[in-house]
């Protein structure tokens, strides 16, 4: 089941996040429960909260800001689900794109988007501090859809 998450979900969400690790921070979390251009969805399961994707909305666009799934409940379908979740929230909105931001060394993510119909539009040299255990920086894909 998808359903839209408040701030009474921050501590679930925090603890997913910790696992999940799509690379949203604390705070960030928090101020996206709490704003009104942003929507937190959460993907459950018998009451667990085990997959969420953030997505905000911008004056003509939206934008996914994250999306993570528990590592062992990956490749079933939960990805997939969410981001047709998100994209009907952004149709609701009415936005023209959805437009988001990957590591260029997140294949997993990258495939994910491909099989939604996202195509890329260029890439931000060293946008990301290096993945762990690696040295310098990592560069960002940038992608989007038609809504
Ligand atoms: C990216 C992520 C959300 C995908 O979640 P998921 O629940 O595993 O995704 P799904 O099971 O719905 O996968 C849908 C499709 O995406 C592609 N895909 C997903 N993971 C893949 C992988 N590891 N390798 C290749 N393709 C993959 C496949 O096409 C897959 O379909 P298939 O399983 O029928 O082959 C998950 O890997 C994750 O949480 N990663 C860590 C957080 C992150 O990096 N988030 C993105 C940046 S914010």
């Amino acid at each position: 089941m998808i359903a839209e998450l408040n701030v009474e979900h921050l501590a679930s969400l925090i603890a997913l996040e910790r696992q999940a690790q799509s690379g949203t921070s604390d705070s960030q979390m928090l101020e996206a429960l709490g704003s009104q251009d942003t929507c937190v969805l959460g993907w459950w399961q018998d009451e667990q909260l085990l997959g969420y994707a953030i997505v905000a909305r911008l004056p003509f666009e939206a934008e996914l800001q994250a999306i993570g799934v528990l590592p062992k409940c990956r490749r079933s379908g939960a990805g997939l689900a969410l981001m047709k979740a998100v994209q009907a929230i952004a149709q609701g909105w009415f936005s023209e794109r959805l437009l988001l931001e990957v590591r260029v060394g997140n294949l997993s993510a990258i495939r994910l988007y491909q099989r939604c119909g996202f195509s890329e539009d260029g890439c931000r040299r060293g946008y990301y501090p290096a993945a762990k255990g690696a040295a310098g920086r990592e560069d960002a894909l940038l992608m989007s859809l038609v809504l």
